[in-house]
């Protein structure tokens, strides 16, 4: 017999066994209500289901159990018919499966540990012994069956046998493993088509180009990302077709996707459900989309399967809805891989962007709908007191769009509405670039199914989440146009618009076109541009453009989990004719999701930050004039450290020099060849041309360098060496002559000449943990690499160890904090070019006597090691000496108010990741 007829035969004893449980279930009260899997038997997908489904509602919404069913001629302990039964019970969350050859039955169960094993065993007929006899003696089966249901249902009673919410098997476990098993050979079969067609590799690869960085933590390779892009597409039209079927008769046809249909029929369908009920976005079909091989059809036509069975129509609307949150949320967590705003975020920037409820809001980067639906609510939240159709008017001022077709997937499943309703969805597919007030935007009356144009409006609220692609893409349409617009207004305004800010930048610029006079932009970028150079002439256009009511930077923990990212939070307002400059505030929202999650604290946040004043513990923010901004940028200081009150240095005004002016600064020795020009062994080469290094700061513990390597330096030919006897460096010059590397052939005289660098008399780390500290070279001629940034003093009579204390002072190292911003991982991202602008406290103002008392008070600081800054600032020693630095420049008020702003920016910066 073939492998399909003997399978013919076990899909028809099967649904001969469901009908039979579920006759004898007619009219008893029990657990088990019903029973069924009719249709996801299927054999030729990866993912299979088991044959028989026993459920504990009528709906068939909560699964209790699987079954296994085989003909007498399978075993009962037949390995691939026990490991079949454990698998499909695994993927179902089911701590139970019953296998069943119509001759033996056995009741497996997982244990405590995880693994299954057999709890009970039977012998239903010894008569039963080919498929002959299951006919023959149906009568003994049937009987058995009987009991076998009422002993299942006292294991379930006992607590034994658990059950499963069918949403959550569907999007915790069906759904991934579908997308998890198939991926590969959707990827192949795109593969296939771009050996025919070189164009589907370009379109593949430029999707890629523009969303790679928005999978950094999921795929690596453009082809497994849009195969499981398109994957979740499929998934999600059948989910969505199946729940929608309630309010639209047409969205029934799904129900016409079953084993045979071709990939072909299924799009049709789908197309036509799009033309009946709208959604445009969920049903319509991405380029390639047909790209399935036959098992994977095969998988999502018994995914329709599954979802038919539970009878998604029956059910209760708050369990659909649940349904539809979790396959939402599924969805993000797979979809794309992209950093999905998290809900409470989304929450916060609707309620600082939406002020005016009736007026227009757009999320123009909209992603999977986060914030979109969030504008939507709190639009309904604030008309719903005054208005009965507030609900309706949400959707009509609501505006979510992106540029990739996929998220907006999600995007409208998130905004859908529970209920029927009339309105369009104004979700639509486009470069924000490319929308203008008056851009016409077609989409899908879900009232008549004909296509309805509509004009883009001005808008009141746009609240973005926006993409983190740096400067240098060329993929965006329109995007250098915008970005030469956007430089020459700068010119006429006389600021120079550095070419090096990312896309997101020139999106907050461009946005101001959409909006409103008066109207607000929340936006969340990433928190780089606030300290780099190209930063602070993007913060100049956007004071032109705008009120800035907030920057702000996230104070506590990663908003976006698991991400080195960290944010800033622009809330923008648009200036009106005749708007004269006001202050800028700038600040921190030191809440975690956790906080933003309450709606308490949320408020009094926003509250905060919309009245300008300190109504939450969560958010500290500080004003500036522009004028102040300039003076501290003058000084060296980042925008991101403005946020963190830098502004208590202010009254340093007049008693800071430029470090440049006193010092030069340069990085140390980059040799391009470390095993040939570093050594930990002080005798690597003849002591003349060993001389001591510095690697970092790492093995320093005080504020006296302490070199921990060695460095070659030689300018002498291999015949001199030889004449003058020193063959231990002949010896190692030779040994690396065939690993010379390009960097060390540039060398000259020779390769091995290292150019020695400068002494120094102060280095620093780059990118320092939660350590800082400027530590001075001890007597003998050392060197430092290139981790360090050097200080050689411009003058022989500089006064060396009083400079060492005030750049070690607390207003000096709040300066060094200052001059750079977090690099995510912990480090400071400070650099060469920022210290050489810094400014330092001037010794040329301390008089004598404070000179001495800055000095004794040092002293002690010397003598013990460099403790982490957030300690270090406490220790009894460290005030003392702080206070008389500060004592010498009268400035010893502000003591607490740099040592607050110091530790809190050094907490932040150094904080782990969640
Ligand atoms: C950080 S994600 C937004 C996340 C979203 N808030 C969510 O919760 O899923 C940025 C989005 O910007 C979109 N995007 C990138 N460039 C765009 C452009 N030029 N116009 C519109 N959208 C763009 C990306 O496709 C991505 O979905």
């Amino acid at each position: 017999m073939s492998a399909q007829r003997v399978h013919d035969n076990e899909r028809s004893y099967a649904i001969e066994l469901i009908s039979a449980i579920n006759d004898y279930l007619h009219g008893k009260d029990m657990h088990i209500k019903r029973a069924g899997g009719e249709s996801t038997i299927n054999e030729r997908g990866r993912v299979k289901f088991p044959d028989v489904l026993l459920f504990s509602d009528r709906q068939r919404s909560t699964i209790l159990q699987g079954w296994e069913i085989k003909c007498p001629d399978v075993k009962i302990d037949d390995e691939a018919f026990v490991s079949d039964a454990r698998r499909k019970a695994e993927l179902l969350g089911c701590n139970s499966c019953i296998l069943w050859n119509f001759q033996h039955a056995e009741l497996h169960v997982r244990t405590k540990e995880g693994s299954f094993e057999i709890l009970e065993s039977w012998t239903i007929s010894e008569r039963i012994t080919d498929r002959a006899s299951i006919n023959a003696f149906q009568g003994e089966w049937m009987a058995f069956l009987h009991s076998l249901v009422d002993t299942i249902e006292l294991f379930i009673a006992s607590g034994r046998i658990k059950q499963r919410e069918l949403g959550e098997v569907i999007t915790d476990s069906v759904m991934p493993k579908i997308i998890n098993d198939n991926k590969a050979s959707v990827s192949t079969a795109l593969k296939g088509r771009t050996a025919v067609d070189a164009l589907v590799d370009i379109n593949i690869r430029s999707w890629w180009r523009t969303v790679a960085k928005e999978y950094t933590l999921d795929e690596s390779d453009a082809y497994c990302a849009y195969a499981k892009m398109l994957l979740i597409g499929w998934l999600n039209k059948f989910l969505f077709a199946n729940l929608i079927k309630v309010y639209y008769q047409d969205a029934r046809e799904v129900e016409g996707i079953a084993e045979g249909c071709t990939v072909e029929d299924a799009a049709r369908c789908f197309a036509l459900i799009a033309s009946r009920c709208g959604f445009y976005h969920l049903f319509n079909s991405p380029p390639y989309f047909d790209s399935l091989p036959e098992a994977t059809l095969s998988d999502l036509v018994q995914f329709n399967g599954l979802l038919q069975m539970c009878d998604l129509d029956q059910l209760d609307s708050r369990y659909r809805h649940r349904l539809l949150e979790e396959s939402i949320s599924s969805a993000k967590r797979q979809v794309s891989g992209q950093y999905p705003t998290p809900e409470p975020l989304a929450r916060l920037m609707a309620e600082l962007g939406v002020r005016n409820a009736t007026g227009h809001a757009w999320d123009c980067c909209c992603g999977t709908g986060t914030i979109g639906k969030a504008l939507w609510e709190r639009k309904v939240k604030l008309t719903e007191p005054v208005m009965d159709d507030a609900a309706d008017r949400a959707y009509r001022t609501t505006w979510l769009s992106d540029i990739h077709d996929f998220p907006l997937q999600v995007a409208t499943l998130a905004l859908s509405p529970r209920e029927h309703i009339d309105s369009l969805l104004l979700v639509f597919q486009k470069n924000a670039f490319e929308v203008e007030p008056g851009t016409m935007v077609e989409f899908i009356d879900p009232s008549t199914g004909e296509e309805v144009g509509k004009a883009v409006p001005r808008f009141d609220t746009i609240a973005s989440n926006l993409p983190y692609v740096d400067f240098n893409t060329k993929e965006i349409g329109r995007y250098s146009q915008i970005k030469d617009e956007l430089k020459q207004e700068a010119r006429a305004a006389g600021i120079k618009l550095h070419d090096r800010n990312d896309l997101y930048c020139y999106f907050c610029l461009y946005l101001e076109r959409l909006l409103n006079d008066g109207g607000v932009a929340c936006l969340l970028t990433s928190n780089t541009w606030l300290f780099s150079q190209a930063g602070v002439s993007f913060f100049e256009m956007l004071a032109l453009k705008y009120q800035i009511e907030g920057v702000f930077v996230n104070g506590q923990a990663r908003w976006f989990h698991k991400t080195k990212v960290m944010n800033a939070l622009l809330v923008l307002r648009k200036k009106k004719p005749g708007d004269t400059p006001s202050d800028v505030r700038m600040g921190v929202v030191h809440a975690s999701i956790g906080d933003l999650d309450d709606p308490a604290k949320r408020s009094a946040i926003v509250e905060s930050i919309l009245a300008g004043s300190d109504r939450s513990a969560l958010v500290s923010q500080h004003r500036y004039s522009l004028e102040d901004i300039r003076r501290f940028h003058a000084w060296g200081i980042t925008l991101y450290a403005l946020c963190f009150g830098a502004s208590s240095l202010s009254p340093l005004a007049g008693k800071l020099v430029p470090i440049s002016s006193l010092f030069e600064v340069f990085r140390g020795v980059k040799s391009g060849y470390d095993s040939a020009f570093y050594s930990d062994d002080p005798c690597f080469v003849d002591p003349p041309f060993c001389f001591p290094l510095i690697k970092n700061l790492r093995g320093t513990h005080s504020y006296t360098l302490e070199p921990n390597q060695y460095v070659f330096i030689c300018d002498k030919s291999k015949d001199e060496l030889a004449r003058e006897g020193h063959f231990k460096t002949l010896g190692h010059i030779r040994r690396h002559e065939a690993g010379v590397t390009e960097s060390a052939k540039s060398n000259t005289p020779y390769w091995y000449s290292l150019p020695a660098g400068k002494s120094f008399h102060f280095a620093t780390m780059m990118n320092p943990g939660d350590r800082l500290f400027f530590a001075q070279a001890g007597g003998d001629v050392c060197f430092a690499n290139q981790r360090l940034i050097c200080l050689r003093a411009l003058s022989d009579h500089a006064d060396l160890p009083l400079a060492h204390a005030l750049l070690n002072s607390c207003a000096g190292l709040l300066m060094l904090e200052s001059s750079g911003g977090p690099m995510g991982d912990g480090a400071l991202d400070n650099r060469k070019e920022s210290l050489a602008s810094l400014s330092m406290l001037d010794p040329s103002l301390v008089a004598p006597e404070s000179r001495q008392a800055i000095l004794n008070a040092f002293e002690p600081l010397k003598g013990r090691p460099v403790k982490p800054l957030r300690e270090e600032l406490y220790e009894a020693d460290r005030e003392a000496f702080d206070k008389a630095v500060l004592q010498a420049f009268g400035l010893e008020d502000l003591h607490d108010r740099i040592r607050n702003a110091l530790s809190t920016m050094v907490k932040v910066r150094t904080e782990e990741l969640p």
